[in-house]
């Protein structure tokens, strides 16, 4: 299972003039790498409240008052707003109901999709930069150390070689890069000049053809056009030559015109798609032999001569060296994981037996998180989210818990005073108009239990990494280490141009199925459909190309065919980018054929969870089959059931199961106490105590035991 986004226990209130109001009660779900899964409930159920607390955009008043969002090592509810803004949009994407909503009405829909991808792009730049310092210090420290103070000298050595030819090859890569923005806006303006020439409109063509011939000039990188340069200076001449044709500006646009710059397009085609020099390589080469004149040689000879030399001495050397760093890296770590265990142990018999105090048991989290923080392996690319989250989580826990203690007995004394004041007035006859607010308190022992768990989950985990020590691949792991920040050095110099952006924006349009995007790509969002406008919505959330993709009601604002239209779009493009959806609905319906798992939501927490043939064919809680009973399809007959009632007000939740008033197969027990999540199979729970063993039999209503038959037929008799 890989899972990319972990939700535990997420409590989110609102702070209104009515009070607290409870919107997300402690929800946990995991969403797994390239699946779907849907978050099904009514109006105010509290589906955008979780999403936009995953993207970190809840209102002002919003109080989070626990939980975790587990996101590449991280905790999304913990990190600041500045490492949020790189995660929001960029790895993190969301499309809401109402596309206008998203859109600047006043600008064109080309510069919004385009817009994004600019900004994010320095960003990216500055990160890379960073991160490959980091890992590169990481190497020189403990390779130092593993291989002891007489070698250090030789560590710097290569780790100094190894960031030199990083630089002169990231230098020579900008270059090139530069040279190459060049061929690509003159890539895209020859196919707007030559969309716009077949379809007769006006044109001011010397000067277009003037604009292209300077350029032209500039796309000279000898790595880029080697080979090129007579070409080049022959189609200089020609669309000179053809600019002198032009009579003034025309709508018609001659013949030899049209060929000149076609040829132009074909040409820089062409040499943009040639093989790009491995300018990691060359950097080390070029380093090496400083005399050596690499443009006299083909990209694939430069590349392999290159490789050569890579090969036959440093790389060789330096993988060696990081190798042993690495080894050194895991095995410090492991061994502080092994020393650490005990004494986090000893930490958490504390925590379960002594007085919680806040002050010393800040003083007891910090020490426990620093010995964490301690044996953590830096070196290891993929990040230990259980270790990293530690301190945060525990200290959260902590002061949930310090904090109850403070506000119980206040809450108990208002509870109390309130209560008799009013059975004090209804005593002496008065009619009272008002309600004693209930009291909320928590249960201390509860709390205590969150603490221990931090500990729990810490231990757990640091057990398995022991256990699973010794098949630690370190070769692999150093490979993996240097591609990494191969991968790094040419994030840091790849630019996006405006032309590349405007192709990528077109390009994009054309994915999520707008037609001639050429034109469409400079006009405003008035001029286009509400299906169209949410396909370039979904656009722009592609356009940083993100692995998470946050659907709230995307199709609830379209009609019927569009729906449809845009829920199928969703689906082939998370296939084809192997995108993470989680997809947020109140109709059943709409998810039958997209999800993978499925939640549903009742007032604030989750009630049933399952895999979609789980909730379709085998729905437990008596909210899931009233969901299901009034979502119409083809085939039912019966008159359609809406659900009885209303939602809670939540800013007195219930004490038992929020749904219990409405749900007409609701036990005693049910208005008394939450039902706990009962297992129904190792993908399947639902918290209903008509699943507890000593409930009676309930069967569900006989419109879903009647589907569920007619689906299993149809579907061959196999789920
Ligand atoms: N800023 C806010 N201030 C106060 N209450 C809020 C705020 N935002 C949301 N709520 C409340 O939180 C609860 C959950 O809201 P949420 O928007 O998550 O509902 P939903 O499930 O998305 O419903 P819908 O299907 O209508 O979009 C609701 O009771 C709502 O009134
Ligand atoms: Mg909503």
């Amino acid at each position: 299972m890989d899972t990319i986004l972990d939700v535990r226990n997420l409590t989110v209130s609102f702070r209104t003039s009515g009070g607290t109001l409870k919107a997300v009660r402690d929800i946990s779900f995991e969403l797994e790498r390239g699946k779907t899964l849907a978050i099904v409930g009514e109006s105010g159920s509290g589906k955008s409240v979780t999403s936009k607390a995953i993207l970190g955009i809840l209102a002002g008043n919003s109080i989070i008052e626990g939980g975790e969002i587990l996101y590449d090592g991280k905790d999304l509810l913990k990190i600041s707003e500045e490492e949020m803004c790189t995660i929001r949009g960029n790895r993190i994407s969301m499309i809401f109901q109402d596309p206008l909503s998203s859109l600047n009405p006043i600008v064109k829909i080309g510069r919004q999709i385009t817009e994004a991808m600019l900004l994010k792009d320095r960003g990216n730049r500055q990160s890379a930069k960073k991160e490959f310092n980091r890992v590169l210090a990481l190497i020189r420290e403990n390779s130092s150390a593993a291989l002891g103070a007489e070698s250090s000298a030789k560590v710097q050595q290569l780790v100094k070689t190894f960031n030199d030819f990083n630089v002169e090859g990231t230098k020579m890569e900008t270059a090139y890069n530069e040279a190459r923005a060049v061929a690509e806006t003159l890539i895209s303006s020859a196919e707007d000049f030559l969309f716009l020439a077949s379809k007769n409109q006006k044109l001011d063509i010397k000067g277009t053809l003037q604009t292209m011939g300077k350029k032209l000039g500039s796309v000279k990188n000898e790595f880029l056009t080697w080979g090129y340069d007579e070409q080049i200076t022959a189609l200089s001449r020609e669309l000179f030559t053809a600019r002198g044709k032009t009579p003034g500006k025309a709508s018609e646009v001659p013949t030899p015109v049209v060929d000149a710059v076609r040829k132009m397009d074909e040409l820089l085609r062409s040499i943009c798609s040639a093989p790009k020099p491995d300018f990691f390589r060359i950097g080390y080469y070029k380093l090496k032999n400083p005399d050596a004149d690499l443009h006299s040689m083909s990209i694939e000879q430069l590349n392999e001569e290159a490789l050569a030399f890579l090969d036959s001495s440093f790389m060789l050397d330096f993988l060696e060296m990081e190798q042993r760093g690495a080894e050194y890296s895991f095995r410090t770590a492991l061994e502080r994981k092994k020393a650490v265990i005990s004494e986090l142990g000893a930490a958490r018999e504390t925590f379960r037996n002594g007085e919680i105090r806040r002050g010393s048991a800040k003083k007891a989290a910090a020490a426990a998180a620093d010995l964490v923080e301690k044996s953590i392996d830096r070196m290891e690319i993929i990040k230990d989210s259980q270790a990293y989250t530690f301190r945060t989580a525990l200290n959260d826990a902590i002061d949930r818990y310090c904090d109850a203690v403070k506000k119980n007995p206040k809450e108990e004394a208002r509870f109390e005073r309130q209560s008799r004041k009013r059975e004090r007035l209804i005593a002496r006859g008065k009619t009272v108009d008002w309600k004693v607010v209930p009291k909320v308190v928590y249960d201390l022992d509860d709390l205590r239990e969150n603490i221990i768990s931090c500990f729990d989950r810490l231990i757990a985990h640091y057990e398995e990494y022991i256990a699973a020590a010794d098949s630690v691949d370190f070769r692999e792991r150093s490979v993996g280490i240097i591609d990494y920040l191969k991968e790094k050095a040419s994030q840091m110099v790849y630019r996006v141009t405006r032309a590349m952006a405007k192709e990528k924006a077109i390009e994009l349009m054309e994915e999520v199925g707008i037609p001639e995007p050429r034109i469409r790509y400079n006009q405003y969002p008035f001029e286009f459909s509400g299906g169209m406008r949410q396909r370039i919505v979904i656009a722009i959330a592609l356009a940083a190309n993100p692995d998470i993709l946050i659907c709230d009601e995307p199709t609830t604002a379209l009609d019927v065919t569009i729906q449809a239209q845009i829920l199928e779009l969703i689906n082939s493009l998370k296939a084809q980018r192997n995108l993470s959806v989680i997809f947020i609905t109140h109709d059943l319906g709409v998810v039958a054929n997209m999800a993978d798992d499925i939640a549903v939501m009742y007032a604030g927490k989750i009630i049933e969870y399952g895999t979609a043939d789980d909730i379709f064919y085998d729905p437990r809680h008596p909210y899931t089959w009233a969901l299901l009973s009034s979502m119409p399809d083809l085939d039912t007959k019966e008159k359609l059931e809406a659900i009885p009632g209303t939602p809670p007000n939540m800013i007195y939740p219930p004490e038992g199961d929020a749904f219990a008033p409405r749900n007409k197969y609701a036990l005693q027990i049910d208005f008394e106490q939450q039902p706990p999540p009962f297992r129904v199979s190792p993908t399947h729970w639902a918290a209903t105590w008509l699943l507890h063993p000593d409930a009676p039999h309930v069967d569900p209503p006989k419109i879903i035991v009647d589907r569920i038959e007619r689906m299993t037929k149809k579907a061959g008799g196999e789920i």
